[in-house]
C-alpha cells in the first residue's frame, strides 16, 4: 500500500515536472508568421534537456553605424551564457535585414540557446496616445528605449543594454538582481559617477536627476510588467515637454528626472555593472570592481574604436576576433590579456587584473 502510494506520488510529480517543462517551452516562442521572428534552433533544442535553461530577456537599439558593436555584444552576452538568451532587437530598416543575416550564420551549438526578434523603430500604437505626437517630439532611434514598456507588451521583464556593452561574466548574473527587488521597485541602474568632484549632474545639470550624482542608463534591468503598472510613459511625455529644452544625454537625463521624483522605485547597482572608462582614467575609484572584477564593461564614448582607452580597445578586439567554440582561455583571455598588456602604463591600464572578470580569469586555470 505504501509503496504503491509512492508510485502514485511519483507519477503525479512527474506529470507536473512534464507540465512545468511544457509551459516554459511554449513560452516566449515567436509568433508564427511574424517575419522579424526566429527561434527554430531553440525549439528543437530544448526537447534535449529534461530541464529547460533559464531564459533571460535581452535588448538593444541598433541604428545607424552600430550593426558590429551590437553583434559583439550579443557574442559576448551568449558566449559565457548557460541560460536561453532571448534578444529583442530594435534596429532601422537597413540594419534588420543585415541582422538576421549574420546571427543565422552562427554556430548550431549557439543558436541551441540563442533566439532573437527584430523590430522596426516605432512608437507603441496604443489608443491612450497619439503615436503622431511622439514621432515629432522624439529623436526615434535615441528614445526607442523608453517606449519598450509599451511595445514588447507580452514581455515581463528586459535587460535593455547600449550596444556598446561587452558581458564579462554570465548575463544570468546580472539578470539574478531582478531577485533582489523590493515590491516598488521597476528598474535597476548603477550610478553615473562615484564622485562628486568628477560628477556631471551635481555640476552641470539644469533639470532634476536620481540622488547625489545620478544614474547611467547604458545597463538597465527592467521590469516591464510594473513599468506599465506604474504609467511610465505617462510621466516621462510630461517631463520631456517640461524639460526638453534643458536636457543634455536624451533618455538617460528623462530616466534621471523620472527617478528623482520616485527613488523608491529605482534598484542601484554598482560601478562593476557598468564599468565605464571613468572609473580608471584618473584613478580607480570603482571599489566593487576592485574586490569582484567587472562585471559589465561600457566603452562609451567611443573607446572602443577610437585610441583614447586602448584597454577598452583591447578587450573588444579580443571579443570580436574570438571564434564560436575555441577555447576561452586560449583564444580570448589570453589574447585580450596580451594586448592589453602593451597599454600597462595607460591609466586604465593599471587595473588590467580588475577588468578581466571573474568568470574570464577562471577560465585561465
Ligand atoms: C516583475 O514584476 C511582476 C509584478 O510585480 C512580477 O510578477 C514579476 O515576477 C517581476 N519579474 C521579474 C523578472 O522579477
Ligand atoms: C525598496 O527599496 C527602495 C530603495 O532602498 C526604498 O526606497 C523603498 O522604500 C523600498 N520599498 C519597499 C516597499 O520596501
Amino acid at each position: 500500500m505504501r509503496t504503491l502510494k509512492r508510485l502514485l506520488l511519483t507519477v503525479i510529480i512527474c506529470s507536473l515536472l512534464l507540465l512545468c517543462s511544457h509551459l516554459v517551452k511554449t513560452q516566449d516562442v515567436c509568433e508564427t508568421g511574424s517575419s522579424d521572428c526566429s527561434e527554430p534552433a531553440a525549439a528543437e533544442q530544448s526537447s534535449k534537456y529534461s530541464k529547460p535553461l533559464p531564459l533571460v530577456h535581452l535588448s538593444v537599439v541598433a541604428c545607424g553605424d552600430r550593426l558590429e558593436e551590437s553583434m559583439i555584444m550579443i557574442k559576448s552576452a551568449v558566449i559565457l551564457s548557460t541560460a536561453h538568451v532571448m534578444v529583442h532587437i530594435f534596429a532601422d530598416d537597413d540594419l534588420r535585414p543585415v541582422f538576421q543575416k549574420q546571427l543565422e550564420t552562427w554556430p548550431d551549438e549557439i543558436r541551441s540557446h540563442l533566439s532573437f526578434k527584430r523590430y522596426p523603430i516605432s512608437f507603441p500604437t496604443s489608443s491612450a496616445y497619439k503615436p503622431d505626437e511622439w514621432r515629432k517630439l522624439f529623436k526615434p532611434c535615441a528614445s526607442q528605449r523608453l517606449f519598450i514598456p509599451d511595445i514588447l507588451r507580452d514581455v515581463d521583464s528586459v535587460l535593455y543594454v547600449d550596444t556598446d556593452i561587452l558581458f564579462m561574466r554570465p548575463i544570468e548574473d546580472v539578470w539574478d538582481h531582478f531577485k533582489h527587488f523590493n515590491s516598488s521597485q521597476i528598474a535597476a541602474l548603477s550610478p553615473e559617477h562615484e564622485s562628486p568632484n568628477a560628477g556631471w549632474y551635481n555640476r552641470f545639470a539644469r533639470h532634476p536627476y536620481y540622488g547625489k550624482l545620478g544614474v547611467n542608463s547604458g545597463v538597465m534591468l527592467m521590469n516591464l510588467t510594473r513599468m506599465r503598472q506604474v504609467g511610465w510613459l505617462d510621466h516621462i511625455i510630461p517631463y520631456y515637454k517640461e524639460y526638453k529644452l534643458k536636457i543634455t544625454w536624451g533618455d538617460q537625463d528623462l530616466i534621471n528626472i523620472f527617478f528623482h521624483y520616485f527613488p523608491d522605485k529605482l534598484y542601484i547597482y554598482n560601478c562593476d555593472w557598468n564599468y565605464r572608462p571613468d572609473h580608471c582614467m584618473y584613478m580607480s575609484n570603482c571599489k566593487q570592481a576592485e574586490s569582484n572584477g567587472v562585471s559589465v564593461l561600457h566603452g562609451c564614448r567611443g573607446v572602443y574604436h577610437n585610441e583614447k582607452q586602448p584597454v577598452f580597445k583591447s578587450i573588444y578586439e579580443a571579443f570580436r576576433d574570438y571564434k564560436f567554440g575555441d577555447d576561452l582561455s586560449k583564444t580570448l583571455l589570453a589574447p585580450m590579456l596580451k594586448s592589453m598588456s602593451k597599454h600597462s602604463s595607460m591609466p586604465c591600464g593599471k587595473i588590467i587584473q580588475i577588468l578581466v572578470g571573474i568568470d574570464l580569469r577562471d577560465s585561465q586555470t
